[in-house]
């Protein structure tokens, strides 16, 4: 006879850390005498800890950084109703502005006594970073559209107001002084036309010409350049690694980083600081967004970090728009080019505080090899 076991066999504590330390949502949990028992890898993250405090720690001891978090913890054995999809913001450990969505759930011994409390949070200043993200990308893609339907709408009458004059010129071929007036016009029309042509420069989609390239040759290059746009005046401090060529379009790559450098040196103090940090790290698990790049393992993150005043948290989210400028001879153009430009090439930009006191923006691009036609027909 064949024993049938009647329920499946209930995993083991191996199978549930592994299933919590996966989850992707922050998990910090405590037993009934306030020992920490778990902070799950996506916990650390969020909470800024290089790795999980020991178990057993007393929790408020472990969570010192977050005062809040432990408040909440605490509250967790006394009230009836327990927080659920509630935020708070998180503690000096992380940099600042950090702010969690979180529930609070009773942790359920085997005699039905509560036997523990374990918080469960999500980083919504991420979250909300990337949906500004995609609505900035969205209004981008509709302000040039708009630019080149009325590109298109102004040129074809300019072209025929060129052409008529010209007709209207060999009209009064007996007439000098009407001619000039002819010619003055056709002046003007021509200024009119490079006018359309250059703003429509700066509001249309980039198409970014992708082939392997190396980044450090035109990291290098942006250096110099932001370099001798202030001479002497500002200190450079680059911390490299390897990286491989992957699919780029060098010209445009470099004018990001002249852009961010030229930024972070025109911000800098005086004599002043300026960092470049370049770092490979695993693509994160889910690159959904990136659907239409294929398989990527690896990003080149590169950090641009300056010793300036920072950017005040007001205008933190209009510096990527176009024509947003707090400087009397800026345009404003060059923070919204930079985005358009790393977003075609599948990445990120992100501006936080530096740890020298000022601006940090962190470029985040797809290390991509292969060529693959999807790419092409895509961004081309
Ligand atoms: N490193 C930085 N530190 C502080 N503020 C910055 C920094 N980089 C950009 N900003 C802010 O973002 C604004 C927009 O930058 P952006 O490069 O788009 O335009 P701009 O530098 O003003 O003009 P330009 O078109 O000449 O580049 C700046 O005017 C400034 O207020
Ligand atoms: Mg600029």
């Amino acid at each position: 006879a064949v024993a049938v076991a009647a329920t499946p066999e209930w995993p083991g504590p191996v199978f549930l850390r592994g299933l919590l330390s996966g989850i992707r949502c922050g998990v910090v949990a405590i037993d009934r005498k306030g020992a920490l028992v778990l902070i799950n890898r996506h916990g650390c993250e969020i909470l800024g800890f290089d790795e999980s405090p020991p178990e057993g720690t007393p929790f408020d001891r472990a969570l010192a950084d977050h005062p809040k978090l432990v408040r909440v913890l605490r509250e967790a054995f006394d009230l009836a109703n327990l927080p659920n999809r509630s935020e708070l913001d998180l503690g000096p450990r992380r940099r600042e502005g950090t702010r969690i969505g979180f529930t609070v759930s009773h942790v359920q011994g085997d005699d039905g006594e509560i036997a523990g409390a374990a918080v469960f949070f999500k980083d919504l200043t991420r979250i909300e970073r990337s949906e500004e993200q995609k609505r900035l990308k969205d209004r981008l893609a509709a302000l040039g559209g708009m630019a080149a339907r009325l590109a298109h709408e102004v040129r074809n009458p300019l072209a025929s107001i060129e052409v008529t004059c010209g007709l209207l010129r060999r009209r009064l071929s007996d007439n000098p002084d009407g001619q000039q007036l002819v010619d003055r016009i056709t002046d003007e029309v021509r200024r009119l036309n490079t006018t359309v042509t250059t703003s429509l420069e700066f509001v249309k989609p980039v198409a970014s010409d992708l082939q392997p390239g190396e980044l450090m040759p035109l990291l290098n290059e942006s250096i110099r350049v932001a370099e001798g746009r202030h001479a002497g005046g500002t200190i450079f401090i680059t911390r490299r690694c390897e990286v491989p060529p992957f699919r780029m379009d060098p010209d445009q790559l470099r004018q990001v980083f002249e852009n961010l450098l030229i930024n972070a040196t025109e911000a800098a103090a005086d004599p002043g600081l300026v960092e470049v940090e370049i770092e490979r790290v695993p693509a994160p698990a889910r690159a959904s967004d990136h659907d239409a790049w294929g398989e990527f393992e690896e990003l080149v993150v590169v950090r641009v970090s300056d010793d300036g005043p920072g950017i005040p948290e007001e205008v933190r989210e209009r510096i990527f728009h176009p024509f947003f400028t707090t400087k009397s001879q800026g345009s404003g153009v060059g923070l919204s080019t930079v985005k358009k430009i790393v977003d075609s090439h599948g990445g990120l930009i992100d501006v936080d505080r530096s740890s020298l006191g000022g601006a940090r923006f962190t470029v985040r691009l797809p290390m991509i090899f292969e060529k693959t036609t999807e790419v092409e027909g895509q961004h081309r």
